[in-house]
């Protein structure tokens, strides 16, 4: 298997980037430059022009992606090949998005998979319906009004994101379920959420692939005591259990009753299944067609990179400019900042989608990599990281690339919505444009001048008010927030990880990292 640095187009790279590096300055002071490297699909647009590259870069990165076969490593996983291969799975989470046939072309994975993937898509659909209607009711025949979702990492990071992501349309006491999440195994998480609770109206929703995860099991069998201590014990409650897993044999023996038990499938991976019956919970804030929105979002990203030339293909865009970022200027972060508030946990998702995929050193031949893999991603609101964390990126000594997240639109229903809408949006782009320019010394002595200093004032506070810029970054704009669109994102990024896993040669599919730690903690629970 070649590695990444044996491909002409990598060394290439190599020798361009050690060429001197204009500054961001320089190449925005190109009219063309910011025109030109500008992308959209469905709904989403991105402009790279703050990129630290110019095109001989760009081309070359195109050559890169074509040299590592990231085409034919793309349509593998679509097909259903086995491209886990550490654990002989296919990756098929793609197959759980959008209308069979609504693309107007087969379905590459084929019938088969189609077939179970849309009945446990029916089958979350109507039982999302049926609580939302208060249908489903509790052991003393009360309906439900809370669901609360136990599941830790990727059985807890997407459907929570997305319920924060797409609140106006999640049910809250007065509108229908309310629908809470508890990931961590201390005792006040669990507690702080169930304290408020009757557990004659409460579903439990124990959501894990595995179905052994000890930090889920904690909380799951805890959740019990509960409903125990408040007199719902043995068959009574039944009615109260709802499973989803990859291992019905185990919640099935842990006595989740089997029509509230939902699942998914091992070539789903737990970062990449919110699309499957892991998304009960937000089908249940969001109500099933909302959710049906949100898959045939994710679709219309799977058609895109499926079919738009690479220059213009969005993930591929995010990803090569982060392997430019990662391998050829050497920055070993990337920040994910995004602005609109609901987007408050986007981060936090996308950073154990590509840190648990491409946070691995070796490839899947079994040798090492000869390059640096996946960046350390982290992030959160833009404006909050603005009073808090920008500093360093504007004055301290990393340079960090950021992506910036924002959206177009605003329909929150507050008299001074648009106003708020333009300071969120008006801080984005002025954040991108001054790490990408930064303030020189001459332009930071006039301006202390203009603010009243002496010619000798200035000169002696000059370079500490200084800003370097030359910081990379790309700005994503979403037309509208909606179920779709955050499809649309999700798989936006799903993507990039895939082509940069693509490119290094590494298996973005499994997490043998960090099971040394789930086995030393049972060493050390049997001393
Ligand atoms: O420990 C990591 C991990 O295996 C993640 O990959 C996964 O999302 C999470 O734990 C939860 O696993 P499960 O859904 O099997 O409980």
């Amino acid at each position: 298997m070649t590695t990444p640095t044996q491909l002409p187009a990598w060394q290439q790279l190599e020798t361009l980037a050690a060429a001197p590096q204009p500054h961001l300055r320089d190449r925005l002071a190109s009219p063309s430059r910011e025109q030109q490297m500008q992308a959209s699909a469905a709904g989403i647009h991105i402009d790279y022009s703050r990129q630290a590259l110019d095109s001989a870069v760009w081309d070359t990165l195109i050559e890169l992606a074509q040299q590592a076969g990231v085409q034919a490593q793309r349509d593998a996983m679509f097909r259903g090949d086995i491209i886990n291969t550490s654990e002989q799975r296919a990756v098929l989470h793609v197959a759980l998005r959008g209308t069979p046939g609504a693309t107007g072309s087969e379905a590459p994975w084929g019938d088969a998979v189609q077939q179970l993937v849309q009945t446990e898509l029916s089958r979350v659909c109507a039982f999302a319906e049926r609580v939302r209607a208060g249908e489903v009711k509790g052991s003393t025949g009360l309906a439900i009004t809370d669901v609360v979702n136990i599941g830790i990492g990727g059985s807890d990071l997407g459907p929570r994101m997305a319920a924060d992501a797409l609140a106006p349309l999640c049910s809250d006491g007065a509108t229908g379920v309310r629908v809470h999440f508890v990931s961590n195994p201390d005792a006040w998480a669990l507690h702080s959420t169930l304290r408020g609770l009757n557990p004659a109206t409460t579903l439990i929703i124990v959501a894990s692939k595995t179905f052994t995860t000890q930090e889920t099991m904690t909380n799951a069998a805890s959740a019990r005591r509960w409903l125990q201590d408040a007199g719902i014990e043995g068959a009574a409650q039944s009615p109260h259990l709802v499973a989803i897993t990859a291992a019905p044999n185990k919640s099935g023996a842990a006595g989740y009753p089997a029509e509230h038990t939902f699942t998914f499938w091992d070539w789903v991976g737990g970062r990449y299944s919110l699309w499957s019956a892991l998304g009960l919970p937000l089908a249940i804030a969001i109500g099933a067609p909302a959710f049906r929105e949100f898959l045939a979002g994710g679709q219309a990203m799977d058609t895109h990179f499926r079919s738009a030339p690479l220059a213009q293909n969005l993930p591929v865009i995010l990803a090569l400019s982060g392997i430019w970022n990662r391998n050829f200027l050497h920055c070993p972060t990337q920040l994910l900042s995004t602005y609109p508030s609901r987007l408050v946990r986007f981060a936090p998702f996308v950073q154990q989608m590509d840190m648990e995929s491409n946070g691995k050193r070796m490839r899947k031949d079994g040798q090492p990599v000869d390059a640096d893999t996946g960046p350390i991603v982290w992030g959160g609101l833009g404006i909050d990281g603005q009073h808090a964390y920008f500093q360093l990126l504007h004055q301290g000594t990393h340079r960090v690339p950021v992506e910036f997240i924002g959206v177009e639109t605003e329909d929150t229903p507050l008299p001074l919505a648009a106003e708020h809408h333009r300071v969120v949006n008006l801080n984005l782009r002025a954040q991108a444009q001054a790490l990408a320019l930064g303030r020189n010394e001459a332009d930071t002595l006039q301006a202390l001048m203009a603010e009243g200093m002496s010619a000798e004032q200035a000169e002696v506070f000059v370079s500490q008010r200084s800003f370097a810029g030359d910081v990379p970054s790309s700005t994503l704009w979403i037309d509208a927030l909606t179920p779709h669109r955050l499809g649309t994102l999700i798989a936006l990024y799903e993507h990039k990880v895939f082509v940069q896993a693509a490119i290094w040669g590494i298996n973005a599919y499994d997490q043998w990292g960090v099971e040394l730690g789930k086995t030393m903690a049972k060493a050390m629970e049997k001393q």
